[in-house]
């Protein structure tokens, strides 16, 4: 999708997300110290957002600038003063090359071809920090078949060790390389999506 087809998505009235965290970034991030974080395809910045409450300093990196326009108004209303924690970066994850690194490097549900997801995720990987985490958390492969929503096209779905192929050779070592289970609530009754979960440390 082109990132006129995403900002269209996100101009009707109703977020295109959760306004709370992924579950995976919570469970993760919140047993670190606090820092800095950068997050890749942050959307409408949920996951950024949160870091930024708990006292991060989060950039949040989309093409969207639609989805980033609104992760700037939630910011001024949920931080407040401290609004400022938040920056928003939009731009084209093909070209963006962080400038500086961080604790965190999370990339949430970039569901792109390999011949983008790989520089994509190598880029994020030699931004992490000495001693910092890159997270990576995209609808499995698996969910196609056995799973709840995401992407029904295999070229965009991927797993925690393509994860850990794709950043090989740039000094992170893999903590969590998982197929992990997201419970989902439908109208249906609950349903569990399947999630790659890939955390590194460097
Ligand atoms: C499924 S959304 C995930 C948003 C966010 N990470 C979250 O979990 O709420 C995928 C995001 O990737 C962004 N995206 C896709 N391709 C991109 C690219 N080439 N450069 C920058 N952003 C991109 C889209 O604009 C969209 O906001």
């Amino acid at each position: 999708m082109t990132s006129e087809m995403w900002d269209q998505r996100y101009s009707g009235r109703e977020p295109v997300w959760s306004t709370t965290p992924n579950m995976w970034v919570e469970q993760v991030a919140s047993q670190l110290p606090v820092g800095t974080a950068l997050d890749l395809a942050a959307g409408e910045g949920r996951n950024a957002l949160w870091l930024a409450e708990l006292g991060w300093d989060a950039t949040a990196v989309d093409f969207s600038a639609v989805a980033l326009e609104r992760a700037r108004a939630w910011a001024s209303e949920r931080l407040g003063d401290d609004a400022g924690r938040l920056t928003t970066v939009v731009a084209d994850l093909a070209e963006y090359q962080p400038e500086q690194a961080f604790d965190l490097v999370m990339v949430v549900y970039l569901q792109v071809p390999e011949d983008l997801r790989r520089p994509v995720l190598r880029a994020a990987a030699s931004a992490v920090a000495p001693g910092g985490r890159l997270l990576v958390v995209a609808h499995d492969s698996a969910n196609i078949a056995d799973g709840h929503g995401g992407p029904g096209d295999p070229a965009v779905c991927y797993t925690a060790e393509d994860v850990v192929t794709d950043v090989a050779g740039l000094g992170l070592s893999p903590l969590r390389v998982e197929l992990a289970r997201r419970p989902v609530a439908t109208p249906d009754g609950e349903k569990v999506a399947l999630d790659a979960l890939a955390l590194l440390a460097r």
